[in-house]
């Protein structure tokens, strides 16, 4: 009798399938062959399950009276030799069949577990500290966007700049306002008394709700806003918010003034600037 052979090459066509996969993926790979890949790694996998339980597994109720549930020695002995029992030649060449439908599932499933490891690679490049670090960092110089170091007595009551870390003036998470404020009305955050200079506080300019740039600045009032979705920021009183959807306070750089006169930080962010993300700590 010819029996069909749809299970083994199901899962011929699922293994050669991965494998594609995994040269495609490693070559620089192409997404409309990936997709035509994945389709015939999967549906091989599929087919070949299906038509090997139906082929191998057998198709009939039987009825069996509760019993203990742990299988004695002896039962345990007689069930592997009815797997592996040869009797007729079609018996054995049936026997034959199952382990290697066994073994190419096996296979199947390797091929296509090696494949999924790959687009882990698509994940890019690990960001290490780029998240929470900027540019800044002791002595480094605020410059104005055109690379100008920013004198300590530029800007009036009231004025604010923009500013980089000297020799990084297109780095992103970088833009910081430097402000000078109203001496009567700020209040410095408990422990930050000594994070201005002469009147000049410095925080991102990077809200906290969904990065965008805060630039709006009332002096009467002392409040920032974002221009995105209103998120307004106080700086008299640790640029916390005072309204909107952001609930983070703009992280603020400690400045003072180097001995030429010019706004210096004296560290970088304490914290990541910008939205939160998935690891931040509960404080930051
Ligand atoms: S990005 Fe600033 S309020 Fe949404």
């Amino acid at each position: 009798m010819r029996r069909s052979k749809a299970p083994q090459i199901s899962f011929i066509v699922s293994i050669v399938s991965g494998l594609g996969l995994l040269v495609v993926y490693s070559t620089g790979g192409q997404p409309q062959l990936e997709g035509l890949l994945w389709f015939y790694a999967l549906a091989g996998l599929g087919v070949g399950i299906i038509t090997g339980t139906k082929k191998y597994l057998p198709n009939e109720e039987t009825v069996e009276d509760r019993h203990t549930l742990a299988s004695s020695d002896a039962e345990m002995a007689a069930a592997r030799s009815d797997f592996f029992r040869t009797g007729s030649d079609e018996e054995e060449e049936l026997a034959g069949e199952r382990r290697t439908v066994l073994r190419l599932l096996v296979g199947a499933l390797a091929a296509l577990g090696g494949a999924l490891l790959f687009p882990i690679r698509s994940l890019g490049p690990h960001p290490s500290q780029d998240l929470r670090e900027t540019d800044f960092a002791e002595g480094v110089r605020l410059v104005t966007v055109d690379g100008s170091p920013i004198k300590s007595d530029q800007l009036g009551v009231g004025e604010l700049v923009t500013a980089f870390p000297e020799g990084h003036t297109r780095a992103a998470d970088s833009p910081t306002l430097l402000i000078r404020f109203n001496e009567d009305n700020f209040i410095p955050i408990g422990g930050r008394e000594d994070w201005v200079a002469e009147g000049m506080v410095a925080y991102s300019k990077i809200c906290t709700h969904a990065a965008c740039g805060v630039g709006l600045y009332q002096n009467v009032t002392g409040l920032l806003l974002c221009p995105c979705h209103q998120s307004t920021f106080d700086v008299n009183d640790g640029c916390r918010p005072s309204f909107g959807p952001a609930t983070r306070a703009l992280p603020q750089l400690p400045i003072a003034i180097d001995s030429e006169g010019f706004v210096v930080a004296q560290a970088d962010y304490p914290e990541p600037v910008g939205p939160g993300y998935w690891d931040r700590t509960n404080n930051t």
